[in-house]
């Protein structure tokens, strides 16, 4: 453990704890013992390994690029790291579309690399789930390879296959993701059938009503908890069940991706089994589910009664737009649907599916008007602002690489573009230090990083931002420590307050162990009324300063955040 003031007082690289401060004091040398389970507790972090970081300078990331920077992400101070896919791949969706589950595509190495990074990620005490990716493979997989050899052949029915229709239609009006023109069916010529694809052609859908396919993907779960993963995120977990006639969408929602609408009751009963797997194993194996679906509601019953997953990624707060208005309706929304089944909620700004909050925050403001030189201005201010509520909202909080550096999305020219889904932008690759490449190849002798670095590299670099503590990394790391050392912050009660216009207000935990978060959204001072800015509150954090202010503001500053111990 570093020597930090935990409680934030202090703040600065090498401070001593505060001997007489009541968080200090009162916890023991790697922060509070909880008696939650671990991944209630956990910070994660999301690594998308192609662009996290390149050990064999080839411009891809790779296993042992992840392995050189467990240090740096024990220094941020996050608790579980989450691994995109690194599973052999054609790469059509980057590693979405696997074909061999249980080998590492030779790109980001080998079983001995991971194997090797897991022993040391558990050696820093951090915990490391993996993607698994249940609903398709790729087409390239054996099983889908020998599939498409003859009508008969061993693995037919392990994917979904249907009769053209006389007129030449797909099967039904189902629309693939990515292509929203294109339908979630491809004619395979050789066998004159249809098979469904929810996503790309190239990753075509298995078929979970056959036994096999539910074995074969369990063994794959034990193939990866035998080599000591502490769990998983499944890839739209919500997609393995379908109705067995595979009826149209309804009209008013046809043109929507169906991954969007797969909402089938059989599915609970293949997640329980899958539950079951990992319940099967010591030390709580963790399930996050991306349940692709677009309300809080639908999504919550994916928890079952505690025995489907133990997460779900919460799309409607993903999504939401940067007003407090729509944070406190989707905060109160989440706390409403899921606390009363006992379910923990996650919470997610940023992955590599979408842009970057940062971007979305900057593009939504500049559509309501906003000038130009003012959405620079507020820009990393507003990100900050942002970070502050994530890491303080009560449920498990997922980073994604490069947030904490305050990066925006890369900017790609049509002639870069590679996914076909578009979000190439969000992946940019991450700038390690002041180097010309920051880290990565410089086209000295024709390699290139697999996509252009995000723009402000030159400055968001994270060795440079390291050392500077006004940095928005150094911000994280304050706020990663304090929530650590504050039990109010990891599992105490959340309540919403009133607050002026454009202020977010939230209290955690109760009695003496409480603190308050004050939000303002908005690029003006707001004056605080009286209820929120407590006599003998602390400013034990502020988006904007290095150190605390030593009593509780009057006023919130523009795009500023706060953390109060009360
Ligand atoms: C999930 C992944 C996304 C991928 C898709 C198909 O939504 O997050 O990156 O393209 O599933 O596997």
């Amino acid at each position: 453990m570093s020597s930090l003031g935990l409680c934030g007082l202090t703040g600065q690289n090498g401070a001593a704890p505060h001997l007489r401060c009541r968080y200090c004091r009162a916890m023991p040398a790697g922060g509070p013992v909880s008696s939650a389970p671990w991944w209630r507790d956990a910070v994660f972090y999301q690594i998308y390994p192609r662009s996290f970081a390149d050990a064999n300078g080839d411009g891809v990331g790779d296993l042992d690029g992840i392995r050189a920077h467990l240090a740096d992400l024990v220094w941020l101070g996050v608790d579980a790291l989450w691994l995109s896919p690194f599973y052999r791949s054609p790469m059509a969706d980057f590693g979405y579309d696997v074909s061999d589950h249980c080998d590492v595509d030779p790109i980001f190495g080998d079983l001995a690399a991971f194997d090797a990074l897991l022993a040391e990620a558990h050696a820093l005490g951090l915990r490391v789930i993996i993607d698994w990716v249940p609903n398709h493979t790729s087409d390239q997989h054996p099983w889908f390879l020998d599939a498409s050899s003859s009508r008969t052949s061993q693995h037919r029915d392990w994917y979904v296959w249907r009769e053209p229709d006389e007129d030449g239609t797909p099967p039904n009006n189902w629309v693939a993701a990515f292509d929203l023109t294109a339908p979630a069916w491809s004619v395979h010529p050789a066998t004159d059938q249809w098979y469904l694809h929810l996503f790309d052609p190239a990753q075509p859908d298995l078929n979970w009503d056959e036994p096999a396919v539910v074995a074969a993907m369990h063994d794959v779960l034990r193939f990866w908890l035998d080599r000591g993963v502490d769990g998983f995120r499944a890839d739209v977990l919500h997609t393995i069940g379908k109705f067995p006639d595979l009826p149209d969408d309804p009209p008013a929602v046809a043109g929507i991706p169906h991954c969007a609408l797969n909402d089938v009751p059989v599915t609970h009963e293949r997640i329980r089994a899958i539950r079951s797997v990992l319940d099967g194993y010591p030390d709580e194996r963790v399930l996050v589910g991306e349940i692709y679906l677009m309300t809080t509601d639908a999504i919550a019953t994916y928890y079952g009664t505690g025995d489907e997953v133990h997460m779900a990624f919460n799309f409607p707060a993903l999504y939401a737009p940067w007003t407090a208005d729509r944070w406190r309706a989707v905060i109160a929304e989440t706390m409403a649907t899921l606390e009363p089944r006992g379910a923990w909620p996650t919470w997610v700004l940023s992955n590599h599916d979408n842009p970057r909050h940062r971007t979305r925050y900057d593009l939504a403001a500049r559509r309501r008007g906003e000038d130009a030189a003012t959405t620079t201005r507020r820009s990393e201010a507003r990100a900050r602002a942002a970070a502050t509520l994530l890491l303080t909202l009560r449920g498990t909080p997922f980073l994604y690489q490069g947030e904490e550096l305050g990066l925006l999305d890369a900017e790609i020219s049509p002639e870069q573009a590679l996914d076909p889904g578009g979000r190439d932008g969000c992946r940019g690759p991450l700038p390690w230090d002041g180097s010309v490449g920051h880290g990565w190849p410089t086209g000295v002798g024709g390699t290139e990083p697999w996509l252009p670095l995000p723009p402000e590299a030159e400055f968001r670099d994270r060795a440079a931002q390291r050392e500077d503590p006004g940095s928005i990394l150094n911000m994280y790391r304050r706020l990663l420590q304090l929530r650590r050392s504050l039990p109010a912050l990891r599992t105490g009660d959340l309540e919403l307050l009133d607050a002026p216009d454009g202020v977010l207000a939230l209290r955690r935990g109760a009695g003496a162990d409480s603190c308050l978060i004050l939000i303002n959204t908005t690029g003006e001072d707001v004056e605080l009324p009286a209820a929120l800015s407590p006599i003998d509150g602390r400013v034990l954090f502020a988006s904007d300063q290095v150190g605390p202010t030593a009593i509780a503001p009057v006023s919130l500053g523009a795009d500023q955040a706060l953390i109060l111990g009360l």
